[in-house]
């Protein structure tokens, strides 16, 4: 795959910033897993996931007598996660080197989890028709998009952080993709197979002290040098950015309320 294929790249800083992101995400993955009925033994699908942050504990959750099967396309990702798995030994983890946009069929499974991927795809619902494919009647999918990433917002604010966050969305689109694709995933679900259990909206307003903070500072800094690579924004733009992000932690009031991420919870009819 080339590197300009995937609009936030696959470099190593991009493997660590994913790996923060979920250190902050995953409360409410376990969450979500367990209401939606994810449980020992069971065969689950963990679409598009990177380099495996949520596949092991999707692992802990299914057992050495359940497995998880992991879809990723990016060859980096897919040697970090071969080398975790060969490390701590995981057994039930099956790891499948799989372009999502290409795959006619997706291995059958009991149940899936989608996390920030939907968003990348030009053909959302043909993933979601193949993941409904894949999957039994009365199966759960789990997903976590987002539903307004423009939510993303700096106190005080910042016309130049303001800039970041639609270039970013921009960047999106430019590539195909639709960061705002939790609502049209939702009313799709339907018409391909899929009852909704319920829709949960997700967002955080964080301090520059608050765990979650890390979420959005990680990205500022992996995202501008990101789009300066491929010239969505200059390298000036860049470091303008990097600077305003510094100040915002600065400022004694400072606040962000964070982009809006849905979480679905459908079942296979
Ligand atoms: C933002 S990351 C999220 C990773 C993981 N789901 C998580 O939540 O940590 C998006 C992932 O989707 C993968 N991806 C995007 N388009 C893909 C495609 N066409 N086929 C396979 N994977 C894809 C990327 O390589 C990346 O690992």
């Amino acid at each position: 795959m080339a590197e300009r294929d995937y609009v936030l790249g696959v470099h190593q800083a991009e493997l660590e910033r994913l790996g923060l992101q979920h250190a902050v995400w995953r409360p409410r993955a376990l969450d979500a897993w367990r209401r939606a009925g994810f449980t020992r033994g069971m065969r689950i699908l963990d679409v598009g996931s990177g380099p495996g942050y949520a596949t092991f504990d999707l692992a802990d959750v299914v057992g050495r007598d359940g497995s998880v099967i992991a879809l990723e396309r990016a060859p980096n990702f897919l040697a970090a996660l071969r080398a975790s798995k060969e490390a701590r030994n995981v057994t039930q983890i099956e790891i499948h080197d799989m372009d999502l946009a290409q795959a006619a069929r997706l291995p059958e499974a009991d149940a899936a989890w989608v996390r920030w991927v939907f968003a990348f795809l030009s053909e959302p619902s043909t993933l979601l028709a193949r993941i409904g494919a894949a999957l039994k009647p009365g199966a759960p999918l789990v997903i976590h998009e987002y539903a307004d990433y423009g939510t993303w917002r700096c106190f005080p604010g910042h016309e130049v952080l303001d800039r970041f966050v639609e270039a970013v969305i921009a960047s999106w689109r430019a590539t195909g993709g639709e960061p705002n694709i939790a609502v049209p995933l939702a009313q799709a679900m339907p018409r391909h197979g899929f009852r909704i259990r319920s829709m949960t909206p997700l967002i955080d307003v964080c301090r520059p002290s608050d765990f979650a903070s890390n979420w959005p500072l990680s990205f500022i800094e992996n995202n501008t040098a990101r789009m300066a690579e491929l010239g969505v924004i200059t390298r000036d733009d860049a470091q303008a950015m990097r600077r305003a992000a510094a100040n915002w932690l600065q400022a004694p009031d400072a606040l962000m309320i964070l982009p809006l991420v849905m979480e679905i919870i459908a079942e296979k009819v």
